[in-house]
Parts: structure tokens; sequence; C-alpha cells
């Protein structure tokens, strides 16, 4: 695979300079994006994209009839550690996990956490409960619950202050302008992201998508009195941090050489 020079422009005209000017340039502009119209409703409360694709193989549709009743989080009432988990634990909460990769490694890593995955696309939420059942030849993963459905759904069911990560990963890029408002990334789902995480908490995203990497970049930096962006320099948003397990999506698209951009941002 050919590697990218320092400043070589990508396939939508972006590059790690042009990246870097865009850091400073939002660094600066703290306070002055204004242009936008509060609210957007059209992003809560609906479901966009397809829900399924091909035929789901036999051993996947046994495990979406048998194991997701067993681990699914319940249609109605409070989402929290006890009800899903029997004990207060810390919970951490994946908008949209695809395969379910980073949700599986990331439940690995820290056994004694909670961990809850929502994902509308039956093929993925498949691929995730084979993790489930077994992760990578070690045996179940105990500490993972899944709604196939929409993650604002369940997010807004979940008591204030209560999340200790939250996880929104190479979202629906949607990057047609009069698509913006179905972007996750928009002021109703990161004010619902910053009242469900506990003061400390971290809100984790990643993109490859040109577009949607300043539309998050605007779109968070209203919203810098509820989060810190924990970034020092280029290398913080230009390399995967330790703990953030590759995705799917991730890895196809460094397959097809873009670059991925990652972001921390702590609730204040
Ligand atoms: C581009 S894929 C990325 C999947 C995964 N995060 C990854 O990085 O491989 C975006 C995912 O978001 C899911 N999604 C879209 N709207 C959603 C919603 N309202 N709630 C939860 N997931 C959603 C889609 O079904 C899709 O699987």
């Amino acid at each position: 695979m050919p590697q990218k020079g320092k400043n070589q422009v990508n396939r939508s005209g972006s590059s790690k300079a042009s990246v870097a000017l865009l850091f400073e340039a939002i660094r600066l502009s703290a306070g002055t994006m204004t242009a936008y119209k509060s609210g957007d409703p059209t992003t809560l409360g609906r479901l966009y994209g397809r829900t399924k694709n091909k035929a789901l193989r036999a051993n996947h549709a046994k495990l979406v009839d048998e194991l997701l009743p067993r681990v699914s989080v319940s249609d109605e009432g409070p989402v929290s550690g006890k009800a899903l988990f029997g004990e207060d634990c810390p919970l951490h909460f994946e908008i949209g996990f695809g395969g379910g990769e980073h949700l599986a490694g990331r439940a690995d890593m820290l056994p004694n956490h909670g961990f809850i995955g929502c994902e509308p696309f039956l093929n993925g939420v498949a691929q995730a409960l084979a993790h489930v059942e077994n992760f990578q030849g070690k045996g179940p993963l105990a500490n993972v619950r899944l709604h196939m459905g929409d993650a604002l759904e369940v997010l807004g069911r979940i008591p204030d202050g209560a999340l200790s990560f939250v996880y929104l990963l190479h979202p629906d890029p949607w990057p047609k302008a009069r698509h913006a408002k179905r972007r996750m990334m928009n002021d109703g789902p990161v004010d619902m992201i910053a009242a469900k995480l506990k003061p400390g908490g971290e809100f984790r995203f990643g993109t490859d998508h040109p577009v949607y990497l300043r539309h998050a970049m605007m779109v968070m930096q209203r919203h810098m009195q509820q989060f810190e962006w924990l970034c020092e320099g280029q290398k913080d948003f230009l390399n995967r941090p330790g703990g953030w397990p590759e995705t799917r999506y991730e890895a196809k698209a460094r397959r097809q050489d873009h670059e991925v951009w990652y972001f921390r941002y702590r609730r204040a």
C-alpha cells in the first residue's frame, strides 16, 4: 500500500497539514461559531439508514433468537448498572457499534465495568452476539448488554450522570448538507450525552470523514462549557489513543488509505 507523505492530500482534499490548520482555527475561534439554529429535531427520535442486509448465517440467526433476548436492555424503564448487571458499576455506552469489535474489546479490557451497546443493524448485532458468546476464544463476555435499535431511545432512559464513557465511532456521515441534521453529532444528542455522563466522564468520537470532522468540531465548539477537549497537539487526534480498539469501519478506512481522527472530551 502506498504511504502518504506528510502533507499529501487525501481523497477529499484534507491532509495532516490542513487538519493542523483546522485545529488551530477551531482553537482560535472559540465562541465565534454561532451560525446555527438551536435544536435538531430530526436526529432525536428518528432512525435513519438500513436495519438489515443479507440473510443471517444459521449460527448468527440462532444467536439472535436465543442469546439476544438474554442480553437485551429491557424495552421500558430506567437503564442502570443495578438493573442490567445486578450491581452499581462504571457504565459505558456505545452508539452504533457496527460489528461490535470495539464494544467487545473494551468489555474484555474492563471486566468489572458494564457495557451497553446500541445498533439497529441486525447483521451487526449478530456479529456482536458472536463476540459476547465467546470473545477471541476466551469465553463469554458477561458485562455486555445490547439494544437492537435507536441508541438515543436507550440513552434517554439512563439516569443523568450515570455514565463513565460514551463512544461514537465512525457515525454515518450523511455527507449532503441537507442531511446534516441526521448526523448523530448534533446539538440534541450532544446535550443528551453531556447530561448522562458523570463529571470527569469521557466522550470518545472517531471519524475518517473530512466533512463529518469539520461538522463535529463546530458542533463540539458549541459545547465547550460541558466538555473539555483532551488535546494538547496534533498527535492527540492523529493517533489512536490507548484503550481504543479498532473498529471494522476504521480498519476499512485505513485499508483505503484514509486518515482517521480521534477525539476525547472530558465532561466538566
Ligand atoms: C458507519 S457505521 C460504523 C459502525 C462502527 N461504529 C464502526 O466503527 O465500525 C455507523 C453505524 O451507526 C449505526 N446507527 C445509525 N443510527 C443509529 C442510531 N440512531 N442508534 C444506534 N446506531 C445507529 C448504523 O446502523 C451503523 O452500523
